[in-house]
């Protein structure tokens, strides 16, 4: 497995996005933890959860606490692995997602997230998305201050535009060491916020990197990119690989957190880290 640094911290370069373990569709808790601790054996050193990762509003932390159990479940070695949460966003139960960003919220919501996880501070916490109702100086000021608390050991944010991205950089003093935007084939319109982040340094996280659940369920991912399609049926390999593949090769500090709810999905995406593409591929699926 290939690894990538995020504020100073070895990670794999294809992390796991726990999402669709715990909101609609999900599998049952024995599959969710089968596919953790396949991506851990895979090498995955990078988890993504989020407190509003859950499908009912009583539920809060459904995949945080997924990931507690299986960490502490896995027969191996768990002491290098990343977990990434986030806080800001909330989900009252109706299928909807709502938006929390006042200081004193996310100081508590904080707290209860590394209660969750069983860990005295947070890996890493991001800010899951501004909230037009609070101004987002104050929204990342909450994070500098779980920061100099020692609640949380890295910041993050997520869903932010380059002004957001160097505004919270600048409160954090410094210490910004990722972002958490939507990548992938089908929504680019955030290579401007990638870019930044390469200049910069800062780890560059997409979400929904393949797409999307719908998207790489369906199976269509290939068929709605054809050269996607046809570089991975050149290496015989999955067009999911070949699109981690081809965000790794973006810039170095590209870490992607595919979703998976089944083994078998993360195991195959996780090997990304090990398919080199040519420049040519490259600009050929940047330009498809
Ligand atoms: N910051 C934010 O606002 C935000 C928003 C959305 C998501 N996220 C994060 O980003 C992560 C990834 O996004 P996502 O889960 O929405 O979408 P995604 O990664 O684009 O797609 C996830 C789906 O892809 C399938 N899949 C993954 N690898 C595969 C492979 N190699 N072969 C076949 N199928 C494969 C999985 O299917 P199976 O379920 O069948 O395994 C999974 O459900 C989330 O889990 C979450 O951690 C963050």
């Amino acid at each position: 497995m290939q690894l990538r640094s995020i504020g100073g911290r070895s990670v794999s370069a294809i992390g796991l996005g726990g999402m669709p373990m715990s909101i609609e569709g999900r599998p049952d808790r024995e599959r969710s933890i089968a596919t953790i601790h396949a991506a851990l054996d895979a090498g995955v050193t990078l988890i993504d959860t989020a407190d509003a990762y859950h499908q009912f509003a009583d539920e809060v932390g459904h995949n945080e606490e997924l990931i507690a159990e299986a960490l502490r479940s896995y027969g191996g070695d768990t002491s290098g692995v990343l977990v990434a949460t986030k806080g800001g966003h909330l989900r009252p139960g109706d299928g909807s997602w709502t938006k929390d960003g006042r200081p004193e919220y996310l100081k508590e919501a904080a707290k209860a997230s590394a209660k969750r996880l069983g860990v005295d501070a947070i890996g890493l916490y991001q800010f899951h998305r501004p909230d037009p109702n609070v101004p987002y100086g104050d929204s990342v000021g909450a994070i500098r201050d779980l920061l100099d608390e020692g609640v949380i050991e890295l910041a993050g944010i997520s869903n932010a535009n380059p002004d957001q991205i160097r505004e919270a950089n600048d409160i954090l003093g410094g210490r910004l060491v990722s972002v958490q935007n939507q990548f992938s084939p089908r929504f680019r319109s955030s290579l401007p916020e990638l870019e930044l982040c390469a200049e910069l340094g800062i780890a560059f996280l997409p979400w929904s990197p393949l797409g999307g659940i719908s998207l790489a369920r369906s199976g269509e991912l290939g068929a709605e990119y054809s050269a996607f399609q046809e570089i991975a049926d050149a290496h015989g390999v999955s067009p999911f690989r070949v699109t981690l593949a081809w965000e790794l090769a973006l810039a170095p500090v590209v870490v992607p957190i595919p979703g998976a709810s089944r083994p078998e999905s993360i195991t195959d995406s996780a090997q990304a880290s090990e398919l080199m593409l040519t420049a040519d591929e490259v600009a050929r699926l940047s330009a498809a």
